[in-house]
């Protein structure tokens, strides 16, 4: 059945002049951003009440951009939400309207299918079924990725500046001691090193396969880097022992109360002029961050998902971070910069 008109698409030649008319004109707010299958199109979703418009601006050849040039900006599609996906394309195809494809496709916690413009009306409509995908257990997302992760991260995710440029604020002093949380395959490492190349790393992450990866990377520095196989929130990060503490991409999977714990923790492990460098997706709004919270609470009790860490991404905004940082003690805290949808912060005891 049927339930609601989930969105209407638009396509545009610039997606961020399209955000800014939105906002400005009738107070539309940024509530997602998603880049399209093999990066073919960048898509935001914008809401005002109960309107939510999602607009597409091609990046390559794609049917997107084939639209564009056909017809120019304007109306793409019109989503409909149903509660059965399969019965709705049965039911089309038996109407003799084509389809443009035999199976719904997977996309962001949806599953999609088209039908394709044609008379009377010519207007494609998207059938869309909120049906969540299953989430991955966060160690076994990375474990099972680990392969494409490091090219996925660099040409994809970051923009190659976010380690360039942040590993720059890491002291050359020789002997420094640098906690790395949820280190991954160490793409910040790689640059870190460059940087102080005797610096002693303490790489904690819960995905074996990405600390093997790192290991075998840095096979060479077997002496300066103590890997451990624990989850940071639990496992005891100690007193006055680190003088820097560094977390690249790993804390927006959490909520508030869970990184003001650790970031409590970060505080106490820290040396008295010890600093935190926290480089992370951020939300750019309010209204996005509590989307992504809302939608990963809407997840997890749909697969009766009660407790544990799933891969679901819940970044905060700046200010948010800022204020949990504050929160947790430490005196200064100031954005160093920003990369694409990553901002890096320093926090200083
Ligand atoms: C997106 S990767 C980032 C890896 C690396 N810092 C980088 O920027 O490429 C996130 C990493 O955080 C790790 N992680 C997530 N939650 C964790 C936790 N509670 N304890 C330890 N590691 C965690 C994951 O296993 C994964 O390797």
């Amino acid at each position: 059945m049927l339930e609601k008109i989930d969105h209407v698409a638009i396509v545009v030649k610039d997606i961020e002049k399209a955000i800014k008319t939105y906002a400005d004109l009738f107070g539309f707010k940024l509530i997602d951003r998603v880049e399209g299958p093999d990066n073919a199109y960048r898509s935001v979703k914008l809401v005002c009440g109960e309107i939510t418009l999602e607009i597409l601006e091609p990046v390559k050849v794609s049917g997107i951009s084939v639209f564009l040039e056909e017809n120019g900006p304007g109306l793409h599609h019109v989503s409909f939400l149903t509660d059965n996906i399969l019965e709705e394309m049965k039911r089309v195809k038996e109407y003799g309207k084509s389809l443009r494809e035999d199976e719904p496709t997977q996309l962001n916690g949806s599953r999609l299918a088209y039908i394709r413009p044609s008379p009377p009306d010519n207007v494609k409509i998207e059938l869309m079924e909120n049906k969540p995908r299953p989430l991955e257990e966060m160690g076994g997302f990375f474990d099972a990725r680990v392969d494409g992760y490091e090219t996925h991260m660099l040409k994809d995710v970051n923009d190659t500046a976010t380690y360039v440029e942040t590993a720059k604020l890491i002291p050359a002093a020789k002997g420094l001691k640098l906690l790395d949380l949820g280190c991954g395959t160490g793409l910040e490492l790689d640059e870190i090193f460059k940087v102080n190349p005797a610096v002693y790393v303490t790489g904690i992450d819960l995905a074996k396969k990405m600390l093997e990866k790192l290991k075998l990377k840095h096979a060479a520095r077997q002496s300066q880097l103590n890997l451990i196989l624990a989850d940071y929130f639990k496992y005891d990060l100690g007193k006055n022992v680190y003088d820097v503490v560094v977390s690249y991409s790993s804390l927006h999977h959490f909520s508030h109360e869970e990184k003001t714990g650790l970031y409590r923790k970060i505080y106490a492990c820290l040396k008295p002029d010890g600093f935190y460098l926290e480089d992370d997706y951020m939300a750019p709004t309010q209204e996005y961050e509590d989307y992504h919270y809302a939608e990963n609470k809407r997840i997890r009790r749909a697969l009766g998902i009660k407790e544990g860490f799933y891969h679901y991404d819940t970044p905060c905004t700046v200010e948010n971070e800022i204020a949990m940082l504050k929160k947790a003690g430490f005196k200064s805290v100031k954005q160093v910069g920003q990369y694409g949808i990553d901002v890096a912060l320093v926090a200083r005891k």
